[in-house]
């Protein structure tokens, strides 16, 4: 008979009393699934502790996985125009990822691809997901592409047929998914890919609307 695999998890590594700031130092020895052992090292969440707004991406990328921080590559450069478009400010919104640590497979020359993370590593990062907006308790948790909106409302949610919608959740007052701001660069069509830009900033404006930023 086939031995069952243990769970992937990082919830050992999650103490339940840390604080923000020791989670982050927590999260830098997980290796709760096994993509820690490609990544050069984990990307946290970033952000006051007190945040309005908590913004969930998928995963890092290869600049955040090189430079330890969130949201700082094209995507990155991509969400901080439509943030500034949408009236939030990004400087009191608390950034993070569903998965903490940067998924690749195929070298080409220097270039690591980007792999979409599975469920399992989906489900195994989600206790420091869980553990961030318990800490950070944000009025308005908004989900940038599948993998987070799979993360936070369950692996049957789809975005293209929710996004934009406030959906029920007890993690905060507002939860809102919408497209990732990736998905916006690999439009090759410059006219499809502004109106693509037009509606991400659409749908951040209507979410935060009436929260302070
Ligand atoms: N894409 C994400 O989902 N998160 C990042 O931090 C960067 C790119």
């Amino acid at each position: 008979m086939a031995r069952k695999e243990p769970e992937q998890t990082a919830a050992p590594f999650v103490q339940p009393d840390a604080s923000l700031g020791e989670l982050r130092e927590a999260a830098t020895h997980c290796t709760g699934c096994d993509l820690y052992k490609n990544a050069t090292q984990t990307v946290f969440g970033e952000g006051p502790d007190d945040a309005t707004v908590m913004l969930v991406g998928e995963q890092p990328g290869d600049a955040e996985d090189r430079s330890g921080h969130p949201f700082v590559g094209p995507a990155g450069q991509l969400l901080d125009r439509a943030l500034v478009d949408a009236g939030i400010d990004r400087s009191r919104v608390y950034v993070t990822n569903a998965v903490k640590h940067f998924k690749w497979t195929v070298v080409r020359g220097r270039r690591r691809l980007h792999a979409t993370p599975k469920t399992v590593e989906i489900r195994a990062c989600a206790p420091w997901l869980r553990a961030e907006i318990d800490r950070v308790r944000p009025r308005l948790i908004i989900l940038l592409g599948a993998t987070a909106a799979k993360s936070v409302l369950g692996p049957s949610f789809r975005v293209t047929l929710h996004r934009g919608e406030p959906m029920p959740s007890e993690l905060a007052e507002r939860v809102v998914a919408t497209v990732h701001p990736s998905s916006l660069l690999r439009i090759p069509d410059s006219e499809a890919r502004e109106r693509a830009y037009g509606e991400l900033v659409k749908d951040l404006r209507k979410a935060a609307a009436g929260l302070e930023g």
